[in-house]
């Protein structure tokens, strides 16, 4: 035989095993689908870490016995994770709660003449400072209403550079920052620059929802790693070295932490900034909540071995959620593809907008008013929450507690909703934020302290 027919014979080869590989993701797929209508009738999570592990050791050994690369085995086999959640999450659409769902009815109560008192979403409910708005109108007066660079104008970032520096003894330099449509977007960028298609991203549970949707939506599949109200929320170091793998692109922090309140005691930070730096992985760092701290917090910016990516917010700060403005700091490649990604998304901030976000770095008054506002609340509803049958841990920062209800079998996505239908309080139910959590939901403190005790005296009567 000529090589040229060697080849075309080669390539059927390869034709019809391309077909088999397909034939046998397709039929892994249904058997994906009949578990999750079965863990979907049983009342269980979709993922479990702990036989997506199994599964790993499995593909690991089973790739040096076949003399493949373990790396690209364990990609294949993320990619296959990812399917495998995607198609048991269809199962369940349309029968699960979602906050999108609880604020469309707290929408239709209000709509029909009922006050609902809102403890779902983390809005500051103090306005942006004075000087904040009046910076924005004088911008306006003056014309600065055009295109600008899309990390920032130089003026905001070196304000931000500044800001940091001298709250926490850096030397920051403008060109790190890369100024952005809120935190949200920061995010957003930093994901899509660090995941590649089946990379992992180790995410500590209870965590903020958009985490998890982003890593998904490019590409990449999320280890979480559970944390517990018995454990003071603190995620296990042992845990967390046995999860990393050559295949772990990103780890996710949030400290000061949405839902918990949680700050991570310095060792605790210190000890998983160093393990990701031994092993190369890139931090992302979710500070939104940074000036929110009632015990000292370290920032991953003060770890300057570590490669990370710093994200940071205007919005619950100074109360200025709808000015979407929020920043990023990193340095090199991560840096650039942000940016260009956010070039090609919204050319840049509006440059008004920009403006009044240099007068808010000025407002320190206002900014240790709010701080000093959220922790009188906190420490009035964890007086109060002594006399509820539910367990929390005492924030140490941010703008919620996250609490749990000891009854057997509470499920907190019904009890929101009849909690608002009956009562008339919106609060998120812990699902949203990791599976583990059903037995959990978050109030906000974003609500003046008499609101606050109406909602817990309700609170209190719809679980006596
Ligand atoms: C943990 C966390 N990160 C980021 C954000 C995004 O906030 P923004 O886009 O308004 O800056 C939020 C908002 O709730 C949040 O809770």
């Amino acid at each position: 035989v000529s090589e040229e027919d060697r080849i075309a014979g080669l390539r059927g080869d390869i034709r019809r095993l391309t077909e088999e590989i397909l034939y046998l993701v397709a039929e892994r797929s249904k058997l994906s689908e009949e578990i999750g209508r079965l863990k979907w009738i049983m009342g269980m999570p979709v993922q479990d870490p702990s036989v997506e592990q199994e599964l790993r050791c499995l593909v690991r050994d089973k790739s040096v016995e076949l003399g493949l690369d373990p790396m690209l085995s364990l990609r294949l086999l993320n990619l296959l994770l990812g399917e495998s959640v995607t198609v048991q999450r269809g199962v369940r659409a349309g029968g699960e709660v979602s906050i999108a769902s609880i604020i469309r009815k707290a929408r239709e109560l209000e709509a029909s003449g009922d006050h609902v008192i809102h403890l779902e979403v983390g809005e500051p409910d103090f306005p942006p400072p004075r000087r904040v708005v009046e910076a924005l109108k004088q911008a306006l007066d003056s014309g600065l209403t055009r295109y600008t660079e899309t990390v920032g104008i130089a003026p905001l970032r070196e304000a931000i550079a500044e800001h940091l520096n001298r709250r926490l003894h850096l030397d920051l330099k403008q060109d790190q920052v890369i100024v952005t449509s809120g935190g949200r977007l920061a995010l957003n960028l930093a994901v899509a620059a660090s995941v590649k298609p089946g990379g992992e991203v180790l995410i500590f549970e209870p965590a903020y929802p958009a985490y998890k949707r982003l890593v998904e939506h490019y590409g990449g599949v999320v280890v979480s790693i559970p944390t517990s109200l018995e454990e003071g929320w603190t995620p296990d170091l042992e845990r967390v070295k046995d999860l990393i793998s050559g295949s772990t692109d990103l780890i996710i922090m949030n400290y000061p932490n949405n839902p918990t309140g949680k700050i991570l005691d310095e060792d605790v930070f210190r000890g998983l900034v160093e393990l990701a730096s031994e092993r190369g992985v890139t931090v992302l760092s979710d500070e939104v909540y940074m000036d929110y701290a009632f015990k000292p917090h370290r920032s991953i910016l003060s770890h300057r071995d570590c490669r990370s990516i710093f994200v940071s917010s205007f919005s619950k700060s100074y109360g200025m959620t709808g000015f979407r403005i929020g920043y990023a700091i990193s340095d090199g490649e991560v840096l650039k593809s942000m940016a260009e990604l956010e070039g090609l998304t919204l050319t840049c901030i509006p440059e008004f907008i920009q403006h009044s976000a240099i007068a808010a770095l000025e407002c320190e008054d206002e900014l240790s008013e709010n701080v000093e506002k959220v922790r009188r609340r906190v420490e009035y509803v964890s007086k109060r929450l002594r006399e509820l049958p539910l367990s929390s841990y005492k924030p140490d920062g941010g703008l919620y507690i996250f609490l749990k209800a000891g009854r057997p079998g509470f499920q907190s996505d019904r009890y929101a909703l009849n909690l608002l239908q009956k009562y008339k309080v919106a609060v998120t139910p812990g699902k949203i934020f990791g599976e583990g959590y059903t037995n959990h939901f978050r109030v906000s403190l974003c609500q003046p302290e008499d609101i606050l005790e109406e909602a817990l005296r309700r609170i209190g009567e719809s679980l006596s």
